[in-house]
């Protein structure tokens, strides 16, 4: 009795079809990470200014967070009315900074880290100043906020 040869053709055909399965679970598990793992596209202004809203709804001695494409911004009224704007990112270890009004300057939680309302580092783990964003209020009382012409 003669032994049958292998069938080359069923194996390969297995073979593809286990690889195919193999491949499609490697994406289905890959794929979500990677989508959790990379930021979202997020349209930079691009010399363009954003709206950070109406001057009327900042009172003096007050501030928030606003986004400015992927980065988040702080807007502050200083107590003489003016307004400025920082990026947001402390330059210890990128936690969001945000205002004080009790102390009356910009404010790192998470080490304790302190700037002045020209965004400079004056005390904590900060090594360097805030970056400073450019801002004006135009003829209907829009706050509008962009990054500076150079930086990046
Ligand atoms: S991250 Fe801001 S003080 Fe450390």
């Amino acid at each position: 009795m003669a032994d049958h040869p292998p069938d080359e053709g069923r194996r390969g055909f297995l073979r593809l079809l286990v690889g195919g399965w193999i491949a499609s679970l490697a994406g289905a598990i890959a794929y979500p990470i990677l989508r959790y793992i990379l930021p979202p596209p997020v349209s930079e202004p691009s010399g363009g200014a954003v709206n950070a809203g109406k001057l009327a709804e900042l009172p003096p001695n007050s501030g928030r967070v606003i986004r400015l494409g992927s980065m988040p911004a702080i807007l502050i009224r200083v107590p003489t009315g003016e307004v400025r704007a920082f990026s947001a990112v402390c330059t210890h270890l990128q936690c969001t900074v945000q205002y004080r009004s009790d102390i009356g300057h910009i404010w790192c939680a998470c080490h304790n880290g302190h700037y002045d309302l020209e965004g400079r580092n004056i005390s904590g783990p900060p090594p360097k100043p805030l970056e400073r964003l450019e801002v004006r209020v135009d003829n209907d009382g829009n706050i509008l906020v962009a990054r500076k012409a150079g930086t990046a």
